[in-house]
């Protein structure tokens, strides 16, 4: 069953470098954590490295690519239907491009990645962040 009375933070780019060290620390914290990322098999291992290190952790992870903004309208729905709160919003993914690249959305790729993943989450913060103030009241 899930508890709606822990509290759950929600990373992207949890699987490596700055999110991983953040999941694993929010972790032991006791916080739910769920991770975003683009492979199942890298977000598996972080998820068992986090479990490993904090033995009954909750943590979760969800599929998809940031810098396509469907994509993380697509995750933010997920996360709703699977998490009954959001208290943290990590937007930690990211990605340097040195040549010109575009988007899905034809958006360039430093611009799409490291900022506009952000704007759909933060559109979204009033189904994420009102259901935990309903739940806290
Ligand atoms: N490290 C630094 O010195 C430094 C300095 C300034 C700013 N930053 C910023 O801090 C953040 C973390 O940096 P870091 O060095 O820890 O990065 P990192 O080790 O390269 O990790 C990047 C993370 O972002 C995820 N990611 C990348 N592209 C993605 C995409 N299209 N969709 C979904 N997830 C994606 C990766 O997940 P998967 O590859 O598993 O999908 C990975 O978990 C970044 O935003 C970076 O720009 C870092």
């Amino acid at each position: 069953m899930v508890d709606s009375t822990r509290k759950v933070c929600l990373i992207t780019g949890g699987t490596s470098g700055i999110g991983a060290a953040a999941a694993l620390e929010i972790a032991r914290r006791g916080m739910t954590v769920v991770i975003v990322g683009r492979s199942v098999r890298r977000c598996m291992k972080q998820l068992n490295k986090i479990r490993w290190s904090v033995p009954g952790a909750h943590v979760d992870f969800l599929i998809g690519d940031l810098s396509s903004q469907k994509e993380v309208r697509r995750l933010a729905a997920e996360f709703l239907a699977r998490h009954p709160r959001l208290d943290v919003l990590v937007n930690n993914a990211g990605a340097y491009f040195k040549r010109r690249e575009v988007s899905v959305d034809g958006i360039e790729m430093n611009l799409a990645l490291n900022h506009m993943e952000g704007v759909p989450w933060r559109k979204n913060r009033g189904g994420f962040f009102d259901r935990t103030q309903e739940r806290q009241n």
